[in-house]
């Protein structure tokens, strides 16, 4: 096996697919894509060239190589192990109708153990097992035992596994083959072994998509004219394996932005470790998304950018790091250090870089002083004995309540481990139970009730629809004024551009009462009201008057959303709800009716939406 710098093995893959076999070099696209609303990143080498592999004619050929960056944020959670990533290089070579699946696999297999000389006896291959939607690629495995790959080495895998593409809803997909390389702790691979039945030992890196397919919006596959190939090698994962290193963050590229983040000596701890790794790659992938010209914000890849910093530097607090601004930008320094021999944007956009990262470093930073306060007055009130509770087994023990850890994380981006932390200084044990469940509810009601844009985690909670949300709230009270008490909520959604409200009530609702609804919710706004929760339970939301879905959905706390103030007497709405919410009813901008309609007998719907509120909302806090 050769040994190459990350470099080298860039420049190796290029040669290999112009010099010898014929290929045109084409520059990698930025992480913004283009025109294209299915994604918000480019997460492949293909997402580019979608039309080409849709039959359009590419102006460099029909056979292609590149190295594209890349972000991929649904396997958020894994990063931090060793070999996952949000952000990674991908090394590609593309046939549009040129050649197929024999030409592809011949081409890896070649580069594989001729340019890298990996040993043939440490590669496993995977190959589409078959469904209704296509059928068993028994071909690319014939393929590839053609070439001296055991039959033992080669698995069959379903759809979820073997298939690649669309990268969106619709578009070019098909069955794929995946290389492996053995990582196991024996040197080689045991008899019968391959990834279809250990997926530890085997690390994937490459995929040989041959794309025959196009997905259309009603979820059918019809055969594409043009049959295409689609590859996608990990540069990183590949560096690894040739370096010798346990992780991608040991490769010589990698590596020195790792040891900047956390000593050596300290790598023992893999909890450190694992911190430190999410660091490097959340910081990495700010640091090209910025580049690639996005600034954080509270919507769409704006947002994922504003999570993935916001992420990182809660992973720098838990193992110590101090961070009071100069922490990312010092991170992404040493990115830019690595990569910028390659990707010239970092360099020229190098002070931009920092200063964004400084500032919403300081800006989280001021978040987290606001959750510490929370979470001080939090422990003052259990120690005044509010809200404490006895273990039964042992009555001398305060626990910290599990639904007040929640809203620590959710709110003020407390992590547990954080909370539990500041809560062990206090001789605290945290209610890790009822924190998961509270965890679990807010996923169910956010799962049932938003469209999913974002994968991976990040959940919308953007600027537009939290005011969306609380229009929500408004409407709800406002049709209650207008049609009487008997309204109750029966179903709501919310996307970043409307809102959609269904409410029992037996007649089409006439132009008179649209308009006096829509009055009085901008009225509302106008009035710029406070918005705050408290926390009770559900018999103490119920005595107060509090509108709800009263159902099992509701914990034994719930959250009490109030428009307006009380000792003033302009309480306007009472809702028990999971947030979040503006702060003032002023962010909402107009409230404006688009439809009025039936959906069953006695439901009728509400679209509406807003516009012209500030860009950027503060959410409402516990009173
Ligand atoms: N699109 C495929 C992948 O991402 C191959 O490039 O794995």
């Amino acid at each position: 096996m050769r040994s190459l710098s990350t470099d080298a093995l860039r420049r190796a893959y290029i040669d290999f697919f112009v010099k010898k076999h014929g290929h045109v070099e084409i520059p990698g696209a930025s992480l913004i894509p283009e025109n294209d609303p299915t994604v918000l990143f480019t997460t492949a080498g293909m997402h580019p060239l979608v039309p080409y592999l849709l039959g359009e004619k590419h102006p460099s050929g029909s056979c292609l190589v590149n190295c594209q960056h890349c972000v991929r944020t649904q396997d958020i959670d894994e990063v931090g192990d060793s070999s996952h990533l949000t952000f990674f290089e991908m090394l590609g070579n593309w046939s549009f109708g040129a050649y197929f699946k024999e030409g592809a696999i011949r081409m890896s297999f070649q580069f594989l153990t001729e340019v890298l000389e990996l040993p043939k006896n440490k590669l496993a291959i995977t190959c589409f097992a078959g469904d209704t939607d296509a059928p068993c690629d028994n071909e690319s495995a014939r393929i590839w035992e053609s070439l001296g790959i055991p039959n033992e080495r080669i698995g069959f895998l379903t759809k979820a596994k073997n298939w690649w593409g669309p990268a969106g809803h619709t578009g070019p997909c098909g069955p794929d083959t995946e290389m492996f390389y053995w990582i196991g702790p024996s040197e080689f691979p045991p008899p019968g072994s391959n990834p279809a039945n250990d997926e530890v030992n085997w690390l994937e890196i490459w995929n040989d998509v041959f794309m025959e397919y196009n997905k259309r919006e009603d979820g059918t596959f019809e055969p594409l004219r043009q049959r295409n190939v689609d590859t996608g090698m990990g540069l990183e994962r590949v560096a690894q394996v040739l370096q010798g290193v346990e992780s991608v963050y040991e490769t010589d590229e990698m590596l020195p932005i790792l040891k900047r983040v956390l000593r050596e000596d300290l790598w023992g701890d893999i909890q450190r470790l694992r911190h430190a790794r999410i660091i490097v790659d959340h910081l990495r992938a700010a640091t090209f998304i910025i580049a690639d010209g996005i600034e954080p914000s509270n919507v769409d890849r704006s947002y994922v950018l504003r999570r993935l910093i916001r992420r990182a530097i809660r992973s720098a607090r838990a193992i110590g790091i101090e961070h009071s601004g100069s922490f990312t930008p010092t991170v992404a320094k040493e990115v830019i250090a690595q990569h910028g021999h390659v990707y010239g944007s970092l360099r020229t956009n190098e002070q931009k870089i920092c200063s964004i990262l400084r500032r919403e470093e300081e800006q989280f930073g001021k978040t987290l002083q606001e959750g510490l306060r929370h979470f001080t007055k939090t422990v003052s009130t259990l120690r005044d004995g509010v809200q404490a509770w006895r273990a039964p087994q042992d009555d001398t023990v305060t626990h910290f309540d599990g639904h007040t850890a929640f809203h620590l994380y959710d709110t003020y981006g407390f992590p547990i481990e954080l909370t539990k932390e500041l809560a062990a200084e206090q001789g605290l044990s945290v209610d890790e139970a009822g924190f998961a469940k509270a965890f679990e509810e807010h996923q169910e009601l956010s799962r049932a009730g938003a469209e999913k844009k974002f994968t991976g985690g990040l959940a919308d909670h953007s600027a537009e629809t939290t005011k969306l949300h609380t229009a929500t709230h408004l409407l709800n009270a406002a049709l209650r004024k207008v049609l009487g008490q008997h309204v109750q909520q029966k179903g709501s959604n919310i996307t970043a551009e409307r809102l959609r409200f269904d409410f029992n009530h037996s007649e089409k609702m006439t132009q008179e009462q649209i308009a006096e609804v829509e009055r009085l919710v901008n009225e509302v706004i106008e009035a710029d009201l406070p918005v705050a929760y408290h926390l009770t339970t559900v018999e103490g939301a119920k005595r107060e008057g509090a509108v709800g879905v009263f159902d099992e959905r509701y914990g034994s706390q719930v959250k009490v959303y109030v428009v307006g103030d009380d000792t003033k007497k302009t309480v306007f709405s009472r809702e028990i709800c999971g947030g979040p919410h503006v702060s003032r009813t002023g962010m909402i901008g107009a409230f404006n009716i688009q439809k009025e309609e039936s959906v069953a007998a006695g439901v009728r719907r509400i679209k509406a939406v807003v516009t012209g509120g500030p860009a950027e909302i503060d959410v409402a806090r516990e009173m």
